[in-house]
């Protein structure tokens, strides 16, 4: 296997996990069970992150979509977050992660909101991985908000409309703060983002694995660096190749 270069590993991944559904469906399981596998995907991606020196890791946990699954599913996913956050959090703070979480909390259950707040407040001055996770969230929405938020300052006077440009537009987003993904990874083989940080990845590179999310980890994680660190970023610009920067 080809090394991975160690000044090509990006700073921010971000990844939908798609998948649990079939990956339980194949094995004659209840979908429940493909979720739960899924968190311990997670946690190994996690892991992996921080191994391999990556700064930021975004996952799409629950989307603003996901309310349409049946009544039951969407119990189990809040169920599966509560857990994660009672048994998780302490270790991820022990191990200097920073947890940062993005969607509208409007919605959720009230303890799911205090879990949130709880994970954010705990972990705001750790200094190690910041873990990103996108929950109730959906992209549109995020720049609708946004939008209705800028409007907002310029009617009370607080911004000119010339000063409304792409920072500007960034800075009123969940993601203030955060660096743009290098790398989006979708497991499943589904090609599409989903209303998944649409602004964010306008320069993203896009790594389709085939492999269904509960089977991921470092492995998966390592080969879709691999794909990444083979790709020549342009930004609009030359390829290196033809004296453009990498
Ligand atoms: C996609 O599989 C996965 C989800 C909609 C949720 C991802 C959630 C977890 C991994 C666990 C909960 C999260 C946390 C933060 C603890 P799918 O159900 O769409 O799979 P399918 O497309 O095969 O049906």
């Amino acid at each position: 296997m080809t090394a991975l270069i160690p000044d090509l590993i990006p700073q921010h991944v971000a990844i939908i996990m798609d998948g649990n559904g079939r990956w339980a469906s194949q094995r004659g399981l209840p979908r429940f069970e493909g979720h739960r596998r899924g968190v311990e995907a997670l946690r190994k991606t996690i892991r992996a992150a921080e191994e391999l020196g990556i700064r930021y890791l975004t996952v799409y946990s629950f989307s603003s979509e996901n309310w349409k699954r049946p009544a039951t599913e969407v119990s189990d996913l809040m169920g599966l977050l509560r857990r994660f956050i009672r048994n998780d959090l302490a270790e991820l703070h022990s191990r200097n992660i920073r947890v940062r979480v993005i969607g509208v909390k409007e919605g959720l259950a009230p303890d799911i909101i205090a879990l949130l707040d709880e994970s954010e407040q705990l972990t705001k001055n750790n200094t190690g991985l910041t873990f990103v996770v996108a929950f109730n969230y959906g992209a549109r929405r995020e720049i609708a908000n946004a939008a209705r938020l800028i409007a907002q300052a310029v009617k009370a006077g607080e911004i000119n409309t010339d000063a409304i440009d792409e920072k500007l537009v960034s800075n009123y987003l969940n993601t203030v703060g955060i660096p743009d993904p290098e790398l989006v990874i979708r497991t499943s083989g589904e090609q599409r983002l989903s209303n998944f940080l649409l602004w964010q990845s306008s320069y993203s590179e896009f790594v389709f694995t085939s492999g269904h999310w509960p089977d991921f980890g470092r492995d998966a994680l390592e080969e879709a660096l691999l794909v990444y660190q083979s790709r020549d970023r342009r930004f609009g610009g030359l390829s290196s190749a033809m004296g453009g920067v990498r």
